[in-house]
Formats: C-alpha cells, sequence, structure tokens
C-alpha cells in the first residue's frame, strides 16, 4: 500500500535517465515547473537549486541542460538573433568586429564619443560599454547616449558605415526597463545587459517590451563564480541557453581559450551550441567572444568558432600604436583576411595597421 509522500515521489521526483562516467543525465516532470509565472527563477530552482550544497555530494557541476518544446514556448527568445544583427549592420557573411571603450571607466561622455567615430571610422561594427560602466559622475549615461548616437550618425554621414553600440543599463529591477527606454529615446542603438548581476528577468523585460526596438547584448561578468571549477558549478551552457529563451540576441561566451579569460574551447563550444542550435525554431543568438582578443587572435578564433560570431576587443583596439582607429582598421582587417582565407600575416603585406598589430601582439 503506497502512502500519499511515496504517490507524491513518484510524480515529482527527477529521475535519473543514464549514467556515463561521472556524468549522470537527470529528466524532471514537466509538473515541476511552474511555467506562465515561473520563468526562469523556478526552472532554475528546479534545476541548479539547493542541488549544489546537499552534504551527500562532495562536489557537483551543472554541464548541460535541454527543454521540451512545452517550456521553450513559454519564451519569446531574440528578437534580432543572428540574421537581425547582421541586417541591422548591412553585414551578411563576415563576422561582427567590434571594440570596448577602454579605459573601461573614466571617460567623459565626449571622450566615449570620439573613441566611437574612430572606431566607427576605422571599419568596426560594434561598440560597447564596459560592463562596470552605467551611469557614474564621470559619464552621465543620458550624455553618453547622446554623444556616441552623434558619433555613429557622423560616421554614417561621412562613409555610409554602420555601427552600433551597446549602452549598459545593468540596474536594479525596478528602474533597468525605463533606463532602456530613456537610452533608446536618446538614440542608443543596442541595449547591453550584464544578465548574472541585473538577473535573467532584467534581459527579459527589455527583449519582451514593444517599446524597444533595438538589439540586446548580454554580458556575463561574474559567470566564473559558477562556470570557472570544473568539479563544482554550473557550466555557461546552461546560463546562455536561458539567456537566449529570455531574449539576448548577442551573448558573450568566451574566447574558446584564445583570449585573456580562464576558458577551454569544450566549454566555450558547448555555450556556442546553446546560443544556435535549433530550439523549436527560437532564433539563434549570436555569439560574443571578447576578453583579451586583438587582432592577431582573429583567425584562430574564426576557425573555431565559424563567421557566425562578434569578435571584440578593448585593449586589443586601444592599444594599438596607431590608436583607436588604427586599432579598429587592424581588427578589421584580421576578420576580412580570416573572412577569404587569407593568412593574416598575407593579408598584413599591404595593410599596415594590421602588420603593426601583428607586430605588437604576434
Ligand atoms: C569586455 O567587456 O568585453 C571586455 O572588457 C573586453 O576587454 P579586453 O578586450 O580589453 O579584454
Ligand atoms: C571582459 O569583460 O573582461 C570580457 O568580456 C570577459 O567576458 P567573458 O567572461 O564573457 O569572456
Ligand atoms: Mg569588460
Amino acid at each position: 500500500m503506497s502512502t500519499l509522500e511515496d504517490d507524491i515521489f513518484e510524480a515529482y521526483s527527477g529521475k535519473v535517465i543514464d549514467v556515463h562516467d561521472d556524468l549522470c543525465e537527470i529528466a524532471y516532470p514537466i509538473a515541476d515547473f511552474s511555467l506562465d509565472i515561473g520563468g526562469v527563477p523556478q526552472i532554475l530552482s528546479v534545476i541548479a537549486g539547493n542541488l549544489f550544497g546537499l552534504d551527500a555530494l562532495k562536489a557537483v557541476r551543472l554541464e548541460d541542460c535541454v527543454f521540451p518544446r512545452v517550456i521553450v514556448k513559454e519564451f519569446k527568445g531574440p528578437r534580432f538573433g543572428i540574421e537581425g544583427m547582421r541586417s541591422v549592420l548591412n553585414r551578411p557573411e563576415k563576422p561582427l568586429v567590434g571594440t570596448i571603450v577602454k579605459p573601461k571607466i573614466g571617460l567623459t561622455p565626449k571622450g566615449y564619443g570620439d573613441y566611437i567615430y574612430e572606431s566607427g571610422m576605422g571599419g568596426l561594427t560594434n561598440g560597447k560599454d564596459d560592463e562596470t560602466l552605467v551611469n557614474q559622475e564621470f559619464c552621465p549615461l543620458e550624455e553618453r547616449v547622446v554623444a556616441i548616437a552623434t558619433a555613429i550618425d557622423r560616421v554614417r554621414s561621412e562613409t555610409g558605415h554602420r555601427i552600433i553600440h551597446a549602452i549598459n543599463v545593468s540596474t536594479r529591477g525596478d528602474k533597468i526597463l525605463e533606463v532602456a527606454e530613456r537610452a533608446q529615446e536618446l538614440g542608443a542603438s543596442e541595449i547591453m545587459v550584464d544578465v548574472l548581476t541585473a538577473g535573467f528577468a532584467a534581459v527579459q523585460v527589455i527583449a519582451e517590451d514593444p517599446s524597444i526596438k533595438v538589439p540586446i547584448h548580454v554580458h556575463r561578468t561574474m559567470h566564473a563564480a559558477f562556470t570557472r571549477s570544473k568539479e563544482h558549478g554550473i557550466a555557461w551552457s546552461v546560463l546562455a541557453r536561458l539567456t537566449r529563451m529570455c531574449g539576448g540576441d548577442a551573448i558573450h561566451i568566451g574566447t574558446f581559450g584564445v583570449g585573456k579569460m580562464q576558458g577551454v574551447s569544450l566549454e566555450d563550444q558547448k555555450s556556442q551550441m546553446a546560443c544556435v542550435e535549433p530550439m523549436y525554431g527560437m532564433k539563434p543568438s549570436l555569439s560574443v567572444c571578447s576578453g583579451g582578443v586583438h587582432p592577431a587572435l582573429v583567425s584562430k578564433l574564426v576557425e573555431i568558432a565559424g563567421k557566425d560570431i562578434q569578435i571584440q576587443a578593448g585593449g586589443g583596439v586601444a592599444g594599438h600604436p596607431m590608436g583607436v582607429r588604427g586599432g579598429a582598421k587592424a581588427m578589421a582587417q584580421a576578420v576580412d583576411a580570416a573572412s577569404s582565407g587569407i593568412p593574416a600575416l598575407e593579408y598584413a603585406k599591404d595593410h599596415p595597421e594590421l602588420r603593426l598589430a601583428l607586430e605588437k601582439w604576434g
């Protein structure tokens, strides 16, 4: 005779469906998930909650997750995705190539505008705020948005070239949509959210708001607190997949082991798959490779990750001997070379900015 507890256990407990080596696959009943109002917070509480603190487990790492249609269909996913980002930038084939304004904090709004103007004139397609910059006194967000929008328009009118720039709006949950709307109103061409510090709901509320018409760039700062140990924590592929479901158009996934940030290629390949693999019709998110990147690393990145990526460099542009515009040109040239399968050293023969970059970083 089964007890009530037995029945509940049978109905709602996770089931181990496969074990190989130290990896085990667990399936949770759909009934465990409170979809319409639970969303990502409740999903994570189920699959990545108390699990990590269980005495019975010395260490445990959530390596990946797959969701059935009924869960995926609860989410709208990216509004732009890869195709949308490409058409905004009129860049059908090549990787998007961007920069992070450096120094990461301290520049005035005019300093930002000048940096993005130089970056656009050098042929970059994307700029972004660094993850620690939002609305500090030395660079008020509204003034920065206007200075950057003016610079972007100048590049466009002088050369026809398009560059967009992600404004970091990461702030408290009850203000973030208002800040994003204000930034867009003042001319922001892309919105950036630090998903782990601002929350998945922050990405989702901005992505799903009908008034927001620009792409969403998602930085993953703080991820290494979960992802770095291969013994205990959560792989980024799990969190990247949830970020895609919440509407991230461009998502940081690391540098496949070629940049400054500690990371191994397999992990980043899993994260890229989470961004692009078919998910019941949900648009794929663009994988962003950033962190210690410079022109000499571009061909390796494209070789590993393919062309549907956004490669960006902060120091790898700002630190160029010829300054920001030279660094921008070197990065754009490195992407052009990699896109046409020409070795960078070969291409550098008649592209002095790339040659100088290879001499400095190669
Ligand atoms: C980023 O926010 O993407 C980084 O700060 C990259 O900067 P780096 O290219 O200088 O490492
Ligand atoms: C940085 O901000 O230094 C880099 O973008 C690191 O970002 P990642 O952790 O996504 O590689
Ligand atoms: Mg940064």
